[in-house]
């Protein structure tokens, strides 16, 4: 009897064996391509400040689920620090690729060299980090920033006549998206010296941060002809603040936004807002995708443009019926 319980626990203890060496050669395996091992994604969000926001989340947790990837989420309140913070804490746990959209453009080198040192791959999401290294991380999946506020500049240009007074809400300080739209729309807008940006500053991205930034502005530029706001949640925090003056969004005072998210779409299908460029954030396929060929060890392209277009009134009433986000 004893000689089969012995018999039974050396055949256990083998098999066992045998498995955990499976495992790490599926590790390996893994790294290589190979099937059955289940990836481990660590993903810094930047936050919840926008409609545009919570819809790159949502996007991002639904591919994952569907791509058999295991996410490790946080959110980082727009605070770059807690960025770091998780992003060190995916490198402790040993995750095998670690995704982030960063909340501002400087100050990564130190924490991405870490994650090189690791052996741990990094994919930039939806926004770029400003590094002189760029062997910091495997890719960069996003908009480009810089034709989407030429794209608003464009639209200026060719829309108006005669002297133009223009805010801007500018987005997060030394965001990407922010630096990025604002240095497009100038380039395109130096073609009409008679448009002129009166004033400029960062409402964060929020609706909040639109509004009161916009009371501020209509008070010491009661002449202003157009907003250009980087995102919509700032141009809807800018109607609120228009309507509040006693004037009419998209008439006395024309809009201009990003992001085309439902509630933009609709101020702009309610003649509120005048034109929407459109930044899609929807990465979160494209982004397993790019992991699973990372962390396999394949070539990726060093940088992936998201498709994106344009939206007047007449396109965002015929586009919001099917509007995913
Ligand atoms: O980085 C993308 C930008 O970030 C979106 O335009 C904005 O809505 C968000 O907060």
């Amino acid at each position: 009897m004893l000689k089969k319980i012995a018999t039974s626990v050396s055949v256990l203890l083998l098999a066992t064996l045998t498995a955990c060496g499976s495992d790490s050669t599926s590790s390996k395996d893994g790294d290589s391509g190979g099937a059955g091992k289940k990836i481990t994604m660590g993903f810094a969000q930047v936050g919840a400040e926008s409609g545009w926001r919570t819809a790159n989340t949502k996007s991002v947790q639904q591919s994952a689920k569907a791509a058999g990837v295991e996410l490790k989420f946080s959110d980082a309140q727009q605070k770059q620090e807690n960025q770091i913070k998780a992003i060190r804490s995916y490198i402790q746990q040993k995750v095998d690729v670690i995704a982030f959209s960063p909340v501002v453009e400087t100050g990564w080198d130190a924490v991405l060299l870490e994650a090189k040192r690791a052996r741990i791959p990094v994919i930039l999401t939806d926004r770029a980090v400003d590094s002189d290294d760029d062997t910091l991380y495997e890719t960069f999946l996003g908009s480009d920033f810089v034709k989407e506020g030429e794209k608003a500049g464009e639209w200026l240009v060719e829309n108006t006549e005669g002297p133009v007074n223009v805010v801007e809400l500018q987005g997060t300080t030394g965001a990407a998206p922010a630096i990025d739209r604002k240095k497009g729309f100038e380039e395109k807008i130096a073609a009409r010296p008679d448009i002129k940006i009166r004033a400029s500053q960062s409402g964060d991205f929020t609706r909040s941060g639109g509004k009161q930034v916009m009371e501020a502005m209509l008070r010491s530029n009661p002449d202003v002809d157009v907003v250009y706001a980087h995102n919509d949640d700032m141009g809807l925090g800018a109607i609120e603040a228009i309507k509040a003056a006693g004037k009419k969004p998209g008439k006395d005072i024309k809009i201009i936004t990003v992001d085309a998210v439902k509630d933009g779409m609709q101020a702009l299908a309610d003649g509120e807002i005048n034109y929407i460029v459109e930044c899609n954030p929807l990465l979160g396929d494209q982004l397993m995708d790019l992991a699973k060929k990372v962390v396999a060890g394949e070539k990726v392209p060093k940088r992936v443009v998201t498709e994106e277009t344009t939206f007047t009134p007449e396109q965002a009433k015929k586009a919001l019926p099917d509007r995913q986000y």
